[in-house]
């Protein structure tokens, strides 16, 4: 048993008045719950799935444990699960085998990838149940691993930013002609959402939207992504595209022009280490956000929840919660359906 008698010396009979006590709100279970200011809901998440040609088995990733590479078939099947948990919108991945692969990155626009075959089955099984949103950017497709395609300059080798652009647009073209809710430009070449709302209008495309990237930090916490994806840049770095990890302001301008260009929606990535970029993009523009909580966070909280060193459903829900706290609308998600299924939010 526990003394709770004060000690004498105490002097207990000062008078003491608050008005204010905000624990009286934290009393109990039930008025937290009634009072709390953020929720997560099931469509608050866009699930990701990386696609593979072919109707091989699933493959693990070793660097994203619980994540898989899955053949179509496959992908159908985990689709399955997001719909039963309530989670409706997915974010589509292709996966190239070297072979596949050239500088231009050719294999991005093929009506028979493996990105328009599962957006076109995924229609075919599930009609308008859920969103399909297809990533649209070359690294996955060219041989050399960076986001857009090369050109010769007398100071060597650089990304040729307006001719990646039509590449760009040919595969947002074929991701829509496969049916596709909307494309979602992660390569952060400048005025892309601008030139694919262009190329999708004149081929009719006027209901497809545009999820841009628009705050894409060049992140170490990427790297789990590219070991899934096979798309690691095989020299160099990307820092001549993606932006600053020390920069805010330019978050803003990113932002604005990307709406100006036409983007449906906006997105910051990653998530946890721009909260605040978040919560400054929110009040200044109308569109909805969207926060990828990348592969380098996920693998993190994974390694931590292994080692025994925090409480892994505890984890995912306060870092999801912060997420939306900070000013999300919507949440890229590699837990959203393990945290579902196993009750974590
Ligand atoms: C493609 C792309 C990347 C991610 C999403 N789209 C990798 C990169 O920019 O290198 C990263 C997602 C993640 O880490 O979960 N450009």
């Amino acid at each position: 048993m526990l003394d709770l008698k004060e000690p004498k010396t105490l002097p207990l009979d000062a008078p003491f008045r608050l008005t204010q006590r905000p624990r009286r709100l934290r009393a109990t279970a039930a008025l937290r719950e009634s009072v709390a200011e953020t929720h997560l809901r099931p469509t608050d998440f866009i699930a990701p799935f990386f696609v593979l040609p072919g109707r091989g088995p699933s493959e693990a990733i070793p660097a994203l444990p619980g994540v898989y590479r899955h053949s179509v078939e496959g992908f159908l099947r985990e689709a399955e699960r997001a719909l039963r948990l309530g989670v409706r919108s997915w974010l589509l991945f292709g996966v190239m085998p070297e072979e596949a692969k050239d500088p231009l990155g050719q294999s991005s626009a093929d009506p028979e990838g493996p990105v328009p075959q599962a957006v076109r089955a995924a229609r075919r099984a599930f009609g308008e149940e859920a969103v399909i949103y297809t990533d649209v950017c070359l690294c996955a497709h060219t041989s050399h691993g960076h986001c857009g395609v090369l050109k010769e300059t007398p100071r060597g080798l650089r990304i040729d930013n307006d001719r990646s652009l039509r590449q760009l647009a040919a595969m947002a073209l074929v991701h829509a002609e496969a049916g596709a809710d909307f494309v979602a430009p992660s390569d952060m070449m400048d005025g892309r959402v601008g030139y694919i709302r262009r190329v999708l209008d004149e081929a009719g495309f006027i209901e497809v939207g545009v999820l841009s990237y628009a705050v894409k930090y060049a992140s170490a916490f990427y790297g789990p992504f590219r070991e899934a994806a096979k798309s690691a840049p095989s020299f160099g770095d990307r820092a001549s595209y993606q932006m600053d990890v020390r920069n805010a302001r330019e978050a803003l301008r990113e932002a604005a022009l990307d709406e100006a260009e036409g983007a449906d929606m906006l997105m910051v990535k990653p998530a946890l280490a721009y909260l605040d970029i978040l919560a400054r993009l929110r009040p200044s523009t109308p569109l909805p956000l969207v926060a990828y909580n990348v592969s380098g966070e996920y693998a993190m909280l994974k390694a931590a929840a292994q080692a025994g060193v925090l409480d892994e459903a505890r984890a995912v829900r306060e870092t999801l919660w912060a997420i939306k706290r900070a000013g999300a609308d919507l949440i890229v998600s590699y837990h959203a359906l393990e945290a579902l299924e196993q009750g974590w939010l």
